[in-house]
């Protein structure tokens, strides 16, 4: 996550830190499908597509523990800033960028380049 000084017109305005639960998340529709917007213990906030990469669970409804959640349907673990499944799962989802300005969140609806 990083701090924006300008915004241009392809972010759109996700609501403040304050409406994402600690160690939850909220869904955000965009032209690509659900995206879940994930905030941890240490109010970092990630978002992924609310798919998970082994049979599509709702990874917004799965448990924040670190840089990981967890995915309610066959918990599978998938790392919050890369979108991959955690050893020895194999599997990718992906991931969006978010920036903050102050309490203010920010998402590029547009997915982020694998690896990137
Ligand atoms: S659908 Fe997520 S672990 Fe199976």
């Amino acid at each position: 996550m990083q701090a924006a000084t300008t915004l241009d017109t392809a972010w759109i305005a996700i609501g403040t830190l304050d409406d994402i639960p600690v160690l939850g998340a909220r869904v955000v529709e965009t032209a690509h499908g659900p995206v879940a917007v994930f905030r941890n213990s240490a109010d970092e906030v990630f978002a992924l597509l609310d798919r998970c990469p082994h049979k599509g669970g709702p990874l917004s409804e799965g448990m924040v523990h670190g840089r990981l959640v967890t995915c309610p349907l066959h918990a599978w673990n998938i790392h919050l800033d890369k979108g991959e499944a955690k050893a020895p799962d194999v599997g990718c989802v992906p991931r969006f960028e978010v920036r903050q300005e102050g309490r203010d969140l920010y998402l590029n609806p547009e997915p982020q380049a694998q690896g990137a």
